[in-house]
C-alpha cells in the first residue's frame, strides 16, 4: 500500500481496503469499467493496474474526470470513452459523505456532473469509502453545483428560496472560481433546515444555468466502508 516506514492514517487503510475489496471481489474479465474521481478511486485504480499488468484481469476502463484519466494512463490501464462505451458494467467511486438511508453526496472534487452521468449509465454502482464517510447527516456537508457561467448571479434568489445558500468555490494555482473539467463554475450549498434530498435534486436541477447537482440519493448499489485492517459491504444490491 505505501513505502515501509511511512505512517499511514486509519481513513488512507480505509480507502485502501475498500477500494481492494472492489477490485478484488467485483471486476471480472471483459468488463468496461465506470471509474470515479478522488483520493478513494486512486487506491482502486492502482489495484487494477496490478491485476491487468500482471495479466490477471482484461478490462477497459472509462474515466469520470480529466484527473482519473491520467491516473489510469499512468497505471497502464487501457482508456475509452463514453461514446464508444455507452453501457457501463461497473462503475466504482467514492463520496463525500454517505446517510444512514445511502443518500450520498458527491462533488467534493468537481467531477460531478460525469460522475452522475456514468453512475446512471452503469448496471452497477459500487461505492468505496472509509468510516469517516458514513453514517454522517444531510446537512453535514453542503450540495456541490455544476453552473454555466453567465448564471452566477441569477441561480443565487431561487436556490435561496429553496433554503439554500450558494458559496462559490475558490481553489489555488488561479484567481477566480474552480472550473470544472466541462468550462463551468463550481459552487457549494449550504442547507441549514432538513430537506428531502430527492424532491431537492430534482429542484436545484430545474433552476435554469444548473447543469447538474451532487445529489445521488438512490444511486448506490453496493456500499463498501473500509476501516483499518479490512472493509465491509454495508449495502448489497
Ligand atoms: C469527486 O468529484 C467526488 O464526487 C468524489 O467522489 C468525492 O469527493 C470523494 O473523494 P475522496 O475519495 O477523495 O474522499
Amino acid at each position: 500500500m505505501v513505502s515501509k516506514g511511512v505512517k499511514v492514517s486509519e481513513h488512507e487503510k480505509g480507502k485502501f481496503f475498500a477500494a481492494q475489496k472492489a477490485a478484488k471481489e467485483f471486476i471480472f474479465d471483459g468488463f468496461v469499467v465506470g471509474v470515479g474521481t478522488g483520493s478513494t478511486v486512486k487506491h482502486f485504480i492502482q489495484q487494477l493496474g496490478e491485476f491487468v499488468n500482471k495479466d490477471e484481469l482484461e478490462i477497459i476502463t472509462i474515466p469520470s474526470s480529466a484527473e482519473t484519466h491520467l491516473e489510469l494512463v499512468k497505471a497502464g490501464l487501457p482508456v475509452s470513452t463514453l461514446l464508444e462505451y455507452p453501457e457501463i458494467n461497473i462503475y466504482v467511486d467514492g463520496a463525500d459523505i454517505i446517510t444512514k438511508d445511502y443518500v450520498l453526496i458527491k462533488g467534493g472534487g468537481g467531477a460531478l456532473t460525469v460522475e452522475k452521468i456514468m453512475a446512471r449509465a452503469s448496471e452497477e454502482f459500487i461505492v468505496i469509502a472509509d468510516s469517516s464517510k458514513y453514517p454522517r447527516d444531510l446537512l453535514s456537508y453542503p450540495v456541490p453545483v455544476e453552473i454555466i457561467k453567465q448564471a452566477i448571479i441569477t441561480v443565487l434568489q431561487p436556490i435561496f428560496k429553496l433554503g439554500g445558500e450558494l458559496q462559490l468555490r475558490y481553489g489555488s494555482g488561479k484567481k477566480g472560481p474552480v472550473i470544472t473539467d466541462n468550462g463551468n463554475i463550481i459552487g457549494d450549498i449550504t442547507f441549514r433546515q432538513e430537506y428531502d434530498p430527492f424532491g431537492m435534486e430534482m429542484n436545484l436541477n430545474n433552476i435554469a444555468g444548473i447543469v447538474e447537482n451532487g445529489l445521488f440519493p438512490s444511486d448506490a448499489d453496493k456500499i463498501i466502508i473500509g476501516q483499518k485492517n479490512s472493509a465491509k459491504l454495508i449495502k448489497k444490491s
